[in-house]
């Protein structure tokens, strides 16, 4: 609905009556009514939308992004469909494993992933691993993952706070990865993560992050981090930005790393 109050202001006013009468006349006065209720009612909800996002931006509130809420609503989701939910299109995820994954994620090495949720991504990543290991806020992802990754041994998957790794030992993971997490997680619980990762990454470890960009001012329920703010984090973590990037080419076609302008950051322990 954002999207189309957003190309409304495309048209100047005598087009938008001129085409409002042609709409009129092709398709008639009921079918009209319900476009002109649709429109005011997408209308109000891109205002309301705004003063969601300004009130959040001036005083501070956690939107819906606060320790708690994602406990609540990740513990409270239906994992059947195991993350796809969030998967375009088979192309583009068959495009995240080979020019992301197995690009940045090396093989036989101790692998870390952040909010697994249904295990969209763990089997590969327990597949490149010489050992797994999974934290998620969430315990019913916890759960869904122990079940559907059972005949893994090296595989282990734990409950976690939301903001700390406080059961990964010091320099003990090669590599980590975390997609469509980050995009919810606020400021402040990404500054404690980042000090977690310089503490559990061991020397030339790398690092790989799908995280939102614009504080969430898109919609998607994405959180007050912006992509400047992202990277300054990691910096002030003592961490190195090898790449950040919101799309990729493969073989002709360009691939997006998700809606509301995410990106994808690849950092380094140095
Ligand atoms: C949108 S789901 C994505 C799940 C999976 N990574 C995927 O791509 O399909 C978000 C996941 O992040 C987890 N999560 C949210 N906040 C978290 C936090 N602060 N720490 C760890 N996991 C978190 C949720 O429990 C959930 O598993």
């Amino acid at each position: 609905m954002k999207d189309i109050v957003e190309n409304r202001k495309h048209l100047g006013l005598k087009d938008k009556i001129r085409i409002g009468l042609l709409v009129l006349k092709e398709n008639g006065p009921v079918w009209c009514a319900c476009l002109g209720g649709y429109y005011a009612a997408s209308t109000v909800a891109g205002k309301f939308f705004g003063a969601m996002d300004s009130i959040r931006r001036r005083t501070g509130i956690p939107g819906m992004n606060s320790k708690a809420l994602n406990k609540a609503i990740w513990e409270a989701w239906d994992w059947g469909a195991g993350g796809d939910e969030w998967t375009p299109s088979p192309e583009w995820k068959a495009s995240v494993m080979k020019c992301v994954l197995e690009r940045y994620i090396p093989s036989g090495v101790k692998v870390l992933e952040i909010g697994p949720g249904g295990g969209r991504w763990t089997g590969a990543l327990i597949t490149r691993s010489q050992k797994f290991t999974a934290v998620d806020i969430s315990a019913s992802c916890i759960e869904v993952c122990r079940k559907k990754f059972a005949a893994e041994t090296k595989a282990s998957f734990m409950v976690g706070s939301g903001s700390d790794l406080k059961d990964i030992p010091d320099a003990s993971v090669d590599a980590l990865w975390s997609f469509d997490v980050f995009v919810h997680i606020n400021l402040t619980e990404l500054q404690a993560y980042a000090a977690e990762f310089k503490r559990v990454l061991a020397p030339g470890a790398i690092g790989v992050i799908h995280h939102g960009s614009v504080g969430g001012a898109l919609g998607g329920w994405r959180s007050n981090v912006t992509h400047e703010s992202f990277l300054e984090t990691l910096k002030q973590a003592g961490l190195q930005v090898d790449a950040s990037f919101t799309e990729w080419q493969d073989e002709g076609t360009t691939h997006q790393a998700g809606l509301y302008k995410d990106v994808i950051t690849v950092f380094r322990k140095a």
